[in-house]
């Protein structure tokens, strides 16, 4: 049974929920009221719009909130934009895309800002309604364009092929008869992996023909092959990927306007999956990497995108693994170098500077996606 299965029992219910948020709040920083939560987000510079907007906002609250218990998870999003439309007098309440009255509500409205949960399901409800708010003239946050791509690693990959982005060599298909072809002449072990999967739970290594086919024909049976969402199954496609051998690390690059952050994370011994594995360094990113971050926001015309890379030391290139417009925020740190908090600035091309400080990056695309809106 999956991490994520077993959370989804216990909360469905209410007395396993009531021990479960008592642990949570005990063992880390991870549930807080709302002293705590304001002392943590005053932790961060604030951050003001060049000019005063008049516009109003509704603000999406994330899934995995604790409202009724006076909590609030400390990766929720909502907390940080909050703290930005608070600063900088920007009318908002809460809107609840999930009702039924989610068209007629929306009309209040001139942006709406949504963490979207990473789940397939959220994923399939957001990509449904922001189709509509769009088409009702409504800004989003994501728009459909950002949505579309998210938590959805065969759309990615379409999209670095277009842009010719240099990523991980990788193979999509949704023909059988073409795999079953390419399995025979594929070099071992493969990677495979699932289009919608965090934390490395969807990412497995094939080692030979005979295993490959076994997944493949699973693959494309009836029902697909079985993932960590109970409920989802990867049924007719394909994601392959080279076996980068030589990468010892995950170092991922956050993009926004011109500014860049990021870190390092390194897999367990004896694994070659880093995400999820919870080993992370914080240090100076190479020029390379932080301009390719820069390039893959610019094509992908996302506020904010997180890229992640592998760096192959025998290609002496930085290789693109993935791209997300959310990913997991737990400080107002998310560079440092020598220990002191800041983000590089993109002053040109392949030219950054270093500025010290400690921001919410949620606030930092939040300044972005209002600034474009009122140009
Ligand atoms: N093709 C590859 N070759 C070698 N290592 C890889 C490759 N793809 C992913 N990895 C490793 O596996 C981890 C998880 O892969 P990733 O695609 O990022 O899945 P997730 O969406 O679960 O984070 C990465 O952090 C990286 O360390
Ligand atoms: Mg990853």
């Amino acid at each position: 049974m999956s991490k994520m299965f077993v959370r989804e029992v216990i909360l469905s219910n209410a007395w396993l929920k009531k021990i479960y948020v008592k642990q949570r709040r005990k063992s880390d920083n991870d549930l807080m009221n709302a002293e705590k939560l304001n002392k943590y987000l005053e932790e961060a510079e604030k951050i003001f719009l060049k000019q005063p907007v008049n516009i109003r906002v509704g603000l999406v609250k994330d899934a995995d909130n604790y409202a009724e218990e006076g909590l609030v998870k400390e990766r929720a999003y909502y907390p940080k934009y909050e703290r930005f439309l608070k600063n900088n007098n920007i009318t908002y309440s809460y809107y609840d895309p999930f009702r039924s009255d989610w068209i007629d509500e929306a009309e209040k409205y001139d942006l709406i800002i949504w963490h979207t949960d990473s789940d397939p399901s959220t994923q399939d409800i957001a990509k449904g309604k922001i189709r509509i708010l769009e088409k009702m003239k409504k800004n989003c946050f994501p728009s459909y364009d950002e949505i579309w791509s998210y938590e959805n690693k065969v759309r990615a990959s379409y999209l670095y092929k277009l842009y010719e982005l240099p990523a991980i060599p990788t193979f999509v298909s949704h023909s059988k008869s073409e795999v079953i072809n390419y399995l025979k002449n594929a070099t071992y072990p493969l990677i495979s992996k699932i289009s919608t999967g965090s934390a490395s739970f969807g990412v497995d290594k094939l080692d030979n023909y005979g295993q490959a086919k076994k997944v493949v024909d699973q693959i494309f049976s009836y029902k697909g092959k079985e993932t960590y969402f109970k409920y989802s199954n990867q049924k007719d496609y394909v994601y392959f990927q080279d076996f980068i051998e030589d990468a010892t690390y995950d170092l991922r690059v956050m993009s926004v306007g011109d500014d860049l952050l990021g870190y390092y994370r390194y897999p367990n011994k004896g694994d070659f999956r880093a995400s999820g594995a919870g080993n992370y360094e914080k240090k100076e990113i190479p020029t390379e990497a932080l301009e390719l971050a820069y390039q893959v926001k610019e094509k992908f015309g996302s506020a904010f995108l997180a890229t992640d890379f592998v760096y192959s030391e025998k290609r002496k290139q930085f290789l693109i693994i993935e791209s997300s417009i959310f990913i997991g925020i737990d400080t107002c740190e998310q560079l440092s170098l020598d220990g002191i908090a800041g983000k590089y600035v993109r002053v040109s091309e392949n030219q950054f500077e270093f500025k010290s400080g400690k921001f919410w990056v949620q606030e930092l695309t939040l300044k972005n996606v209002i600034e474009k809106l009122v140009q």
